[in-house]
């Protein structure tokens, strides 16, 4: 499939997605949310990927927001629904995908594009790149689950400095934070990535896929963690991969997961 605004490689089972509208900093305009939705859903499905990463094009920007110039004219209804249609059909999907999703920032991440680095499961950024929500420069609040997820990641403190200075940190400023986890320099930041992503595919596809759920359902209204935690390891005990990685253990072996 091709997609406008996307550019899209699967090598050794990790997939790299790559925002590309660089002469707009590679700003979410509809087109390109509608376009991640679709890829990011088909690359759920696909059993050559294992790993997903997320990155932009050019050296300038992984997403400088979502698209103002789109909404600069929306009323109070079209405004909560560009923010609950954008939520459901592409932050909250990729935060609750089964497969891994890492957020390679390669430089600006400020409102919708700090929004999806936060989606994301985790995130490295480049030594260049600078993170910020600063819609309430717009007269906004950010609409993509930036009040929610900036929070948990950095605390509730610096969150609300953030969000109501709108001002942007840097890479060295995000890690002290927790907001990213590694920061790398510009050239080696998606091999640093795929190293990573390298690590996580050697382990066992469904129990990352539960440990994943398990981790979010701390951070969902009306779910018990850890309820959703004892139900997951359960049912790692009724799959051939928890069967060949005791084996193999026991074997003295590396272990060959197949994800059943
Ligand atoms: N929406 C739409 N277009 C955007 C954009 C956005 N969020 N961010 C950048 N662009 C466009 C600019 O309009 C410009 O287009 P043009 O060349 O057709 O005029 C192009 O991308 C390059 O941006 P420019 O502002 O010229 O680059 P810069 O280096 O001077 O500044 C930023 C970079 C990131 C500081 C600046 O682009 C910016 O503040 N962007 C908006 C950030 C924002 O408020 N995001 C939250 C949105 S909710």
């Amino acid at each position: 499939m091709n997609y406008e605004n996307l550019l899209i490689s699967i090598e050794e089972k990790i997939a790299t997605v790559t925002i590309n509208r660089p002469a707009k900093l590679n700003a979410l305009n509809k087109a390109t949310i509608s376009d991640l939705s679709k890829a990011i859903k088909m690359l759920g499905k696909n059993d050559d990927v294992r790993v997903i990463i997320i990155t932009g094009s050019g050296e300038k920007a992984f997403v400088a927001g979502a698209d103002i110039s789109e909404f600069a004219n929306y009323t109070v209804v079209e405004g909560a629904m560009l923010a609950a249609e954008g939520q459901e059909s592409l932050f909250d999907f990729i935060e609750n995908l089964k497969k891994p999703v890492i957020a390679a920032v390669n430089g600006f991440a400020l409102g919708g594009g700090l929004e999806l680095a936060m989606a994301c499961h985790f995130r490295v950024a480049s030594d260049n790149a600078k993170m910020g929500l600063p819609e309430v420069t717009l007269g906004l609040i950010p609409g993509y689950g930036g009040t929610q997820r900036l929070p948990q990641l950095v605390g509730k403190g610096r969150a609300m400095e953030m969000i109501m200075t709108a001002a942007m940190i840097s890479a060295e400023e995000a890690k002290q934070y927790g907001l990213v986890n590694h920061v790398t320099a510009p050239a080696e930041l998606l091999d640093f990535t795929k190293g990573i992503a390298q690590k996580i595919i050697k382990n066992a596809p469904f129990a990352i896929s539960r440990a994943i759920k398990s981790i979010n359902a701390n951070y969902k209204d009306g779910k018990d963690g850890f309820e959703t935690e004892i139900k997951s390891f359960g049912k790692c005990f009724g799959t051939q991969d928890f069967k060949e990685g005791t084996t193999a253990f026991l074997e003295k072996r590396k272990a060959e997961f197949t994800g059943k």
